[in-house]
């Protein structure tokens, strides 16, 4: 299998486009899935530099309702290719970020209908070696700091649960492979329930953001000591995990952390 990143915070690489924002894409045998499109100005000009076809994607998986990972649904919608959504059912709720008292609406601009999504809010098998996580039970709650982070349920503004972050968990022959968008559910919480819903005995490897970029030192700290127990052969750092969290990474972890950027490709 093939992950490619599409979409993200960092380019190394003349002509592709960074941007706040994220996306994959995984090869199989026989599949070409997209697990999130990252906000919209770079999908098309990186899918074009990697020379990927959008109308041989098979279908796209939203890992949640953020901009940053939806706003890449417009370049299809343009494009007239409609593979088929699979996400989480509240995908689709209004999304808000409350800062200073500014309200910032940061949720799923398009309407989904033509792209006939399926959604699940449990595990779902996507593919031989891949299962969509669904909600991920927030068991750790020392991971759940954020509070700007706010969804509209019948007109109420609430804090957001994140119900739909959700995550793809790849298994290999060589342990478990966590894809992550954001990581809003805490990455641990994800990471535990990878191994239980797959029946993993190890965590091999991580791909995608952890939302650390304004954890507080002490969470990134349990949050590394966690990892390095777990011993994975690679954690990466991307979008929102933030550079500070990455630097501390890179000092526990050294060469099993791995910046970056886009047209960056695994093979696992
Ligand atoms: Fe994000
Ligand atoms: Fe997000």
């Amino acid at each position: 299998m093939k992950i490619t990143v599409l979409v993200d915070n960092y380019i190394t690489k003349r002509d592709f486009i960074a941007e706040h924002g994220f996306s994959l894409l995984i090869e199989t045998d026989d599949k070409k899935i997209l697990f999130d499109t990252g906000q919209g100005y770079a999908l098309k000009n990186n899918l074009d530099v990697l020379k990927i076809n959008p109308h041989g994607i098979d279908f796209i998986v939203l890992s949640h309702g953020h901009d940053d990972h939806t706003g890449g649904l417009k370049f299809f919608i343009e494009e007239k290719v409609f593979p088929r959504i699979t996400a989480h059912p509240d995908v689709v709720l209004p999304k808000y970020k409350v800062e200073s008292g500014k309200k910032e609406n940061i949720g799923l601009k398009y309407s989904l209908g033509v792209f006939h999504p399926e959604f699940f809010k449990g595990p779902r098998a996507l593919d031989e070696k891949i299962v969509f996580s669904g909600e991920v039970p927030k068991v750790n709650q020392w991971e759940l700091e954020e509070t700007k982070y706010f969804r509209e349920v019948n007109e109420q503004l609430e804090k957001d649960p994140f119900t739909d972050d959700v995550s793809l968990f790849v298994t290999t022959d060589k342990g478990l492979v966590v894809l992550t968008g954001c990581a809003h559910s805490g990455i641990i919480n994800i990471i535990q329930y990878g191994l239980e819903v797959t029946h993993s005995d190890h965590l091999r490897g991580i791909i995608g953001g952890m939302h650390l970029k304004n954890a507080s030192q002490k969470r990134i700290e349990k949050t590394v000591s966690i990892l390095k127990e777990l011993n994975p052969e690679f954690i990466t750092v991307s979008h929102c995990t933030g550079l500070e969290a990455g630097v501390v990474f890179k000092n526990v972890l050294k060469d099993k952390v791995i910046f970056t950027s886009v047209g960056m490709w695994f093979s696992i």
